[in-house]
């Protein structure tokens, strides 16, 4: 029996990605093999957000063919398309598939050129996973992005918003929540912009909203998968600032299995940046929404907001990097993800003279990390003798138990290791910036 091996970079997308992959290689007959130098068929799933991530493919890539000279190597993801990546890698990939070509892997096995122009982006996502988790499942509800922020590559790499039909994503749900799943990630690079219209007249899914729009918006599918019956947790990423209805933040707050974490990508703190990226809102915008989010998503802790910041666009100045310092100081994040500019192929800002040193880019980067930790310490004092629900998630080296809160919040005790994958009560004993700790006083 001929093996494989996966190798996935990069975000939740992608890992989605690579357990389709894993699921269509399954089916016509491959087995998965963890050692690398021994698979018949190596497939790396891509990523070309950052310049680092593509660095890795690039080394992984001359590894593979070094180790396995036999093997057969699948490039897919952000870079398969990419015609700089094709010529550079061109003896190093025998097959670059773009990821919707998943459908048909099969025929392309045998005939490594075959490509089905008429396909819709969207049908491989019907393709049933072969889940890496037994208890948290990522379900994509659609792929591509038409927002064009000028930074980024995603738009180029996947192409234009495409959503799946709601009954084939409740259908999923349903599926995992029956098999025990306790944690469904509903995942697309923009959840806000859902759009999916009603096919099925007689489904159970039109209420009284849908019925006079006839289609259904973001806010209305997380209600649909808040009502399926079972113990377990939802949660969505990624969010984009212009697209949060009130509705959403209202569904958010009333949909008790919807966890009361919102991830907001900032980018920046400044207008004129923000213009320059093409983030298509303001400032001021963004922090209305946060008063928002934060005035009406209440539960017993307050809710958690955590974003993405690129440090060092090309043109910011101190100026207004301090204006992104002031949007830290107004939100209080509990996590951000701070990322150095870093030019990506045939975006609109490549064009633009990426002018921050180096140097300065890691100072803005080390400045704003400061306070992050200062302020999410300072948040996580409030979790200190409370008792929180914390779903499982493994075991470390040194013994410990480790999950999250509905908040994201990492939370490490000492317990029984059966309890992976079910939700325990800890009572919270010592905090960190990023992590909590404590004793287990329940399971469910
Ligand atoms: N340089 C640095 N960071 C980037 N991101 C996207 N493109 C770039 C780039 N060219 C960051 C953004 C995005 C996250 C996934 O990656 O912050 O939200
Ligand atoms: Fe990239 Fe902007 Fe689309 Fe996010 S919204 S994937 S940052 S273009």
């Amino acid at each position: 029996m001929k093996t494989y091996h996966i190798i996935t970079i990069g975000c939740q997308m992608n890992k989605s990605d690579s357990e389709r992959i894993a699921a269509c290689l399954d089916n016509i007959g491959y087995k998965k093999t963890e050692k690398r130098e021994q698979a018949d068929l190596v497939v790396l799933t891509t990523c070309g957000i950052r310049q680092s991530a593509e660095d890795r493919v690039y080394g992984l890539a001359h590894k593979i063919k070094k180790e396995n000279k036999n093997a057969k190597v699948i490039l897919t993801g952000c870079l398969s398309e990419r015609e700089d990546v094709i010529k550079r890698l061109k003896d190093k990939v025998d097959i670059w598939l773009p990821i919707n070509q998943i459908i048909n892997l099969k025929q392309i096995l045998t005939d490594f050129d075959f490509r089905n122009t008429k396909i819709n982006p969207c049908d491989y996502l019907k393709i049933k996973p072969k889940y890496t988790s037994v208890f948290s499942a990522f379900v994509p509800i659609g792929n591509g992005c038409d927002n064009f922020c000028s930074y980024c590559v995603v738009p180029y790499a996947r192409g234009h918003e495409v959503y799946r039909d709601a009954e084939e994503i409740l259908n999923e749900v349903k599926d995992l929540v029956g098999q025990g799943y306790k944690e469904i990630i509903l995942i697309a690079q923009n959840v806000n912009s859902y759009k999916s219209k009603i096919r099925n007249q007689e489904s159970g899914i039109k209420n009284q909203e849908a019925r006079e729009s006839n289609y259904i918006d973001f806010s209305h599918l997380l209600r649909l998968v808040n009502s399926i019956s079972g113990d377990f947790w939802v949660r969505f990423v990624t969010s984009h600032p212009k697209d949060i209805s009130d509705d959403l933040i209202l569904a958010i707050a009333k949909c008790e299995k919807v966890c009361k974490h919102i991830h907001l990508p900032a980018q920046a703190g400044d207008n004129d940046i923000l213009a320059s990226m093409n983030r298509k809102y303001k400032i001021e915008h963004y922090l209305e929404l946060i008063k928002k989010i934060k005035k009406n998503i209440k539960s017993e802790l307050p809710v958690a907001i955590t974003t993405d910041i690129i440090v060092g666009f090309p043109g910011e100045t101190k100026e207004q990097f301090g204006n992104t310092v002031k949007l830290f100081e107004k939100v209080k994040y509990d996590m951000a993800y701070i990322a150095r500019y870093s030019p990506r192929y045939g975006t609109a800002a490549e064009k633009m003279k990426d002018d921050v040193t180096a140097h300065e880019k890691r100072k803005r980067e080390e400045k704003l990390m400061k306070i992050l930790k200062k302020i999410a310490l300072e948040n996580n004092q409030k979790y200190l003798g409370k008792v929180v629900k914390v779903l499982i998630e493994g075991q470390n080296k040194k013994g410990f138990l480790f999950g999250k809160t509905e908040t994201n919040k990492i939370v490490k005790f000492s317990g029984d290791k059966d309890f992976v994958g079910k939700f325990v009560d800890v009572k919270i004993e010592k905090v960190e910036e990023f992590g909590l700790s404590g004793v287990f006083k329940k399971n469910y």
